[in-house]
């Protein structure tokens, strides 16, 4: 199989850096599709940590190329940075690839961000406040700016006259903020042009050529399906497509040229920012897991809210994204629980259902319905086979996968890219 997408199947922090970063070993081209610089994985390589937000974690593999798709929102700013603390350490950029049809987040959105938030009040969203959600909501009202103005001195001074205006009236009349001034705008923003400009493609004609040419391409998705703008637990989402879909409109290539999806889930579950979590754990448990998970943003360095796994969640996943093998992650983390607990369906007045409902406030009302299974005491980081995982932890991948009605191909048993156990390699065989 020469392409395959990675997805999240939760509400983001998976775990999918490490199985993209394990993946990409095995890619010509590593893309994503979708989200800005709200999303975060972190790499680790020998003892040197290292921190992305909008590069594929592809660039530390010299001879790939690393794509930025036109589905990305990206702030240059941010996107400069991140390219110099990499050089800075020694990582080719040579590799680096952005979509002249990707969106640019401009100031104006990460003021808007905070503004807006600040209004909802307690509905706040708890965005990452980096000015994503009015990024693709300026894409969507045909008010955006694109990689390929930002390039074009021209092309960008005629775009912001035609929007600024605009955006400065929200930003004073709305909000009472203070308005941004073009020539400020102009100069930072074609500095970062000049910057970028090297690096910038026709990133739909680049892989369909690399596709025809029997290339491997890796489609790494951010955040998780749950966070989807359409198919996640709206309002409290993000303002893109995380989901199998994205990735096709997200990078210009057809849904009928992506091959397999790979859905990435934790052991158990976390979320962060607001909105409903039926199998949150309530008092000192959810402490315990947060600490030996780990569970703090790696953008936002907040405390993630934790909870049991859940299977009607996952199975949604399986559903919306058409999911080929499940990877499950953090399987360590679970290890010297007496009980884990999977959640198989949810209670809602007198029903049991299978699937989430589409409203929140019914969402806010199911009751977890769970299943007890017994825990292991004995540490994973250092099993290379499934077949030696401890009996009962290889009991509760079965039922999850049961559950689910998807193979697991990938369980992460430690933190080390080496500390992973494959048992369906998604780029072998043919379509299945
Ligand atoms: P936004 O993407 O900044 O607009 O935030 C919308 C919601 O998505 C908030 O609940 C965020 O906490 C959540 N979110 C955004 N990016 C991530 C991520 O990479 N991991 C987990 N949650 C995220």
């Amino acid at each position: 199989m020469a392409t395959v997408a990675v997805v999240g199947t939760q509400w983001g922090d998976e775990g999918k850096g490490k199985i993209t970063d394990l993946l990409a070993s095995r890619a010509d081209i590593i893309v994503r599709y979708q989200g800005g610089n709200n999303a975060g994985h972190t790499v680790k390589i020998g003892d040197e940590l290292f921190k992305l937000h909008l590069i594929p974690s592809g660039i530390f593999y010299s001879g790939k190329l690393s794509v930025i798709g036109n589905g990305v929102v990206v702030d240059p700013g941010v996107l400069i940075q991140e390219m110099e603390a990499l050089a800075s350490k020694g990582v080719d950029l040579s590799g680096l690839r952005v979509s002249d049809r990707a969106h640019v987040i401009m100031p104006y959105h990460v003021l808007l961000d905070k503004l807006e938030e600040e209004a909802r009040g307690t509905k706040r969203i708890g965005t990452v406040a980096k000015g994503i959600g009015p990024a693709y909501t300026d894409k969507i009202a045909r008010r955006g700016i694109r990689i390929a103005d930002l390039v074009d001195e021209e092309a960008f001074r005629e775009r912001l006259d035609a929007v600024l205006p605009h955006k400065n009236k929200e930003i004073e009349r709305l909000y009472g903020g203070t308005p941004f001034s073009k020539a400020d705008i102009v100069e930072e923003y074609l500095g970062y042009g000049r910057r970028i400009k090297p690096y910038v493609v026709d990133c739909s004609s680049l892989l369909n050529d690399a596709i025809d040419r029997g290339k491997h391409i890796l489609f790494e998705g951010a955040q998780g399906t749950l966070l989807d703008v359409d198919h996640g637990t709206y309002p409290y989402v993000t303002s893109s497509w995380p989901t199998a879909g994205g990735a096709a409109a997200g990078t210009g290539v057809g849904p009928t040229r992506i091959g397999r999806v790979v859905g990435v889930a934790k052991a158990y579950t976390t979320r962060v920012g607001q909105g409903p979590f039926p199998t949150e754990i309530d008092g000192p448990l959810q402490d315990e897991l947060r600490e030996k998970g780990m569970e703090y943003g790696t953008t936002s360095g907040r405390a993630r809210r934790c909870g049991w796994f859940d299977a009607v969640g996952v199975r949604y996943a399986a559903r919306v994204n058409g999911l080929w093998g499940l990877a499950v992650m953090h399987l360590d983390t679970l290890s010297g629980f007496p009980t884990v607990r999977i959640c198989t369906g949810y209670k809602l007045g007198d029903k049991v259902l299978t699937s989430p409902p589409s409203t929140i406030k019914a969402l806010e009302a199911c009751v977890p319905v769970y299943e007890e299974l017994e825990g292991w005491p004995e540490g994973t980081c250092k099993v290379e086979r499934y077949e030696d995982l401890p009996g009962a932890a290889r009991r509760y991948l079965a039922r999850i996968s049961e559950l689910i009605g998807v193979p697991i191909a990938i369980v992460s048993v430690g933190r080390e890219r080496s500390e992973t156990i494959v048992i369906k390699e998604p780029f072998e065989g043919s379509p299945s």
